[in-house]
């Protein structure tokens, strides 16, 4: 597990950052009318709540003190009347503000996952997938959540409290005072409690961060834990992982429960303090009876509030952090990009050329060292090499998944690197050892969601690779479903899924990277005949580990060390007797006893 792949969440931004927020008001810009109108309501209810307290005070001043019932009735059926009100208010504003955030939020998840579809695969080899994952889900959530409940509501929630201590002052100033006498302390043991929750939320996130990045690369990696009978460690180290969130998550319940009881407290204090002095004015006949009931019900709304306001804070400082991540995910670019005057590409003959191509995954460390070699159009070249040699690079490189440092390759003598890479993959093929399905029906992943391509066409090209007959053996053919991960497909069968999936879009160029490797020999007979009528017409480059799958291809290049060592024909290059000649050797012993891949012996 890498510890940067969490390390970043532990970043603590601002609660309140002018450049990030204006970034994120432009997600709200194209629901700028439902904000006001938002915004507007929120403010309606909120003068809603101030008048209940006063219609009591009428109550009790002008009709109860005078024993007057009609009029009473009218004061409660007022009463009622702004109740109803003020629930349809909230809720009208609660459902478009709701809306508006989910659209935003929809906007957004959009926009990232567009932005990861340019992103070329070093990207991805850098940003593991939790992350990633993290990225489009709880961060997105909590800006929804920003939205929706905190720079809107907050509006809502300054509005009253101006509003409460207007009116108080309004009615009473000596009892407005009164009531205010606490608010200091409100005010200190607020501040206290934001910055520790404001540590404690850190915390969490970085230990859920964690738990997310544990649970992610185990679970991919389950048949191997089960395997080696790792699972009692692993559960440990789980345990670990697991408790350290547990902990967090209950030191922010240590703040809570602090918190709220002394909130409480202070409101009771203050709430003491207004019917003492409040009492003490109704016996002596300066205050009225129904400004001290009035008092005691605002003194109750005033506290919410403010305790709601250090909650809105810190939805505003994960925001803050949330969205820092999310642009910055947004603003990495991608490391190839299309050229901007990219050069048109025809219909390809076919012809590839590497001129001293150099090329690292990571700076220092050299994979390809000056490689050269030219494939005439129309022509079938096997690549061969140890593992590690740097066979699969080059093959990368030629599908623009990854940018090279130094030299050129030219496709039908065009310059790699001012053609769109789209355009590009539209002609080539790439089919390797580890086929990659995707949860749908066999008909989906060989068309690949390209409507276009009859159900016909797909059928024939199946016929054509041998994979007709397994799959029309399926209870529902073309129809039937595979796994995620093409679970009820055997190594061959998927295999041969993916050569119809690469025919059926025509190649010009094809690559098969050890893809006839992991076959049981009972489709490797398939998969031979297969290959053969696959790379017929188009420029084909085979790596392979059977040398015998190789021997009449028009050319053989070995890699070796990032290097381009031998080139020939297969009789050339035996005849050469070097490292390909070695490696021949040791296969053809190796075959004898079973064994298929070793290190040939090289100086
Ligand atoms: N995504 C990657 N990031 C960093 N290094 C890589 C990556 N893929 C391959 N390598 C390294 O590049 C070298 C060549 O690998 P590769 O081209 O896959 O060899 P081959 O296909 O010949 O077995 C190896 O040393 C390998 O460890
Ligand atoms: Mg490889």
């Amino acid at each position: 597990m890498t510890t940067s792949s969490y390390h970043e969440e532990e970043k603590l931004g601002k609660a309140y950052d002018h450049r990030l927020m204006r970034r994120l008001l432009r997600y709200l810009r194209p629901y700028r009318v439902t904000v006001v109108i938002s915004v507007a309501l929120l403010l309606i209810v909120a003068g809603l709540q101030l008048v209940g307290p006063y219609l009591t005070k009428v109550a009790i001043d002008n009709y109860i003190a005078f024993k007057n019932l009609s009029g009473l009735t009218e004061i409660a059926v007022l009463y009622l009347a702004v109740l109803v009100f003020q629930f349809t208010v909230r809720y009208i504003q609660t459902y478009i503000m709701q809306l508006m955030g989910q659209k935003a939020m929809y906007d957004l998840r959009m926009q990232l996952f567009s932005h990861l579809q340019k992103m070329s695969l070093s990207f991805f080899d850098k940003n593991p997938v939790g992350r990633l994952m993290t990225r489009l889900t709880s961060d997105v959530q909590v800006l929804n959540q920003m939205f929706t409940e905190g720079v809107v509501a907050i509006f809502g929630d300054i509005f009253i409290l101006i509003g409460i201590v207007a009116v108080m002052l309004a009615v009473d100033y000596r009892l407005a005072l009164v009531t205010f006498v606490t608010l200091p302390l409100l005010i200190l043991a607020t501040a206290i409690f934001r910055k520790k929750v404001r540590g404690v939320y850190r915390l969490v996130r970085t230990r859920t961060a964690r738990l997310n990045a544990f649970m992610q690369e185990h679970i991919s990696g389950m048949a191997v834990i089960q395997l080696f009978a790792q699972e009692r460690k692993i559960l440990n180290d789980f345990d670990d992982v697991n408790s350290s969130l547990r902990q967090a998550y209950l030191k922010t319940v240590f703040y809570y429960a602090i918190f709220f009881p002394v909130v409480e407290v202070i409101g009771a204090v203050s709430l003491g303090l207004i019917i003492w002095y409040g009492g003490g004015g109704v016996l002596a006949g300066s205050i009225s009876l129904g400004v001290l009931v009035a008092f005691i019900q605002y003194a109750e709304m005033f506290y919410h509030p403010i305790r709601d306001l250090s909650e809105k804070y810190n939805i505003l400082q994960s925001a803050m952090a949330s969205s820092e991540r999310i642009f910055g995910l947004l603003d990495t670019k991608p490391s190839i990009l299309p050229p901007e005057r990219s050069v048109k590409l025809e219909t390809l003959k076919g012809e590839i050329e590497f001129r001293e191509v150099h090329f690292a995954y990571n700076q220092g460390e050299p994979v390809l060292e000056g490689v050269s070699f030219k494939i005439q159009p129309g022509e079938r070249v096997a690549f061969v090499g140890a593992t590690g040699a740097g066979k699969s690079s080059i093959i990368s490189l030629l599908c623009r998944f990854y940018e090279y440092q130094k030299g050129e390759i030219l496709i039908d003598g065009k310059d790699l690197r001012r053609i769109d890479p789209q355009e590009l993959r539209r002609q080539m093929a790439l089919v390797l050892q580890d086929v990659f399905l995707f949860s749908g029906d066999i008909l989906a992943n060989i068309r690949l969601g390209n409507e276009e391509i009859s159900l016909e066409k797909v059928k024939e090209v199946s016929e054509y690779v041998n994979a007709d007959q397994f799959i029309s053996s399926f209870r529902e053919g073309y129809g039937e479903p595979v796994g995620e991960r093409g679970s009820n497909l055997s190594g061959g069968q998927k295999q041969l899924l993916a050569f119809a999936r690469a025919l059926v879009f025509d190649p010009r160029i094809l690559i098969l990277d050890e893809a006839t490797s992991s076959v049981d020999t009972e489709t490797e007979l398939l998969i031979r005949e297969a290959v053969g009528k696959l790379i017929r017409g188009r420029t084909s480059l085979i790596i392979a580990h059977r040398l015998s799958t190789i021997q009449d291809c028009d050319k053989i290049i070995v890699i070796h060390k990032g290097k381009v060592r031998e080139e020939g024909t297969h009789g050339e290059l035996l005849r050469k007797r070097g490292i390909y000649y070695r490696l021949y050797q040791l296969q053809y012993k190796d075959q004898e006893v079973g064994v298929r891949e070793q290190e040939p012996e090289v100086r």
